[in-house]
């Protein structure tokens, strides 16, 4: 795939300044995530490789749920080789990645939504899609930065600030943040699980969720060393894996 030429992205320094092998940018893509897996199954690029869109026509998210992509969002994927590591504990890293970018670039004190989302106050400024094949692994990450969400409790940075970001700069930082934190994961997951639950919203919260059609709730007591949610429920300590639609109990 050639790349189009970016007016908002520098893509040699992207490439030269992080531990990319590859760059590949359209403006518009259908979604960062479909095209990395069909990379990934071409098997011909090297890994760790940055695909990158402006925009996205058909974004997706977790649950099989629309990814609205407008002008102004920051929406990627990095395609990595199958580690040797848990997906969830992946999603944790990608989502404390984009939580302390925010951080240090904007002086915001986002909060991370287990399993992989990121928010700010009440509202959601990130998401993030960790899909695989047997090649290797895609994390998709979505975030808000100079776009107007217009899904019920979404936010963006621009709303927050009042003022524009550079995308380039916010995008250099996550990415060396993210590599950073991964190898962290790697030598250190304990205190990778500890920091992420540091970060967490509705820790020591009564929380219900949505399983399939079925609903639970518990105490949220902390992440198991997977990333796996730990909760005291009705019926004893309880470990979940996959959850949707995770709020407060009344
Ligand atoms: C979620 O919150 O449900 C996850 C949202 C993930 C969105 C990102 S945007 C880049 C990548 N491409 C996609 O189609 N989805 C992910």
């Amino acid at each position: 795939m050639e790349n189009e030429s970016s007016a908002i992205f520098d893509l040699k320094s992207l490439q030269q300044t992080l531990r990319l092998k590859s760059v590949i940018f359209q403006v518009e893509m259908s979604s960062t995530n479909d095209v990395g897996l069909e990379i990934l199954k071409q098997s011909s690029t090297s890994l760790p490789c940055l695909v990158l869109a402006e925009t996205q026509s058909a974004g997706r998210g977790r649950g099989g749920n629309r990814w609205s992509t407008s002008e102004g969002a920051l929406t990627f994927s990095l395609l990595l080789e199958r580690a040797n590591i848990a997906l969830p504990l992946l999603s944790l890293v990608a989502g404390l990645s984009i939580a302390r970018t925010l951080e240090t670039t904007s002086e915001l004190l986002p909060q991370l939504k287990w399993p992989n989302d990121v928010y700010v106050g009440q509202n959601k400024i990130a998401g993030v899609l960790i899909e695989s094949n047997a090649n290797g692994i895609v994390v998709g990450m979505g975030i808000n930065i100079n776009n107007r969400p217009t899904v019920e409790h979404s936010t963006s940075l621009q709303q927050i600030t009042c003022r524009p970001s550079q995308l380039q700069s916010i995008l250099t930082h996550l990415l060396g943040c993210f590599f950073d934190t991964f190898e962290f994961a790697a030598t250190s997951p304990q205190q990778l699980i500890e920091q992420c639950q540091n970060s967490m919203l509705y820790l020591g919260r009564e929380i219900c969720f949505d399983i399939g059609t079925q609903e639970f709730a518990g105490t949220f007591l902390g992440l198991d060393d997977s990333g796996g949610m730990i909760l005291e429920t009705s019926t004893g300590r309880e470990t979940i894996i996959s959850a949707k639609n995770i709020r407060l109990a009344d």
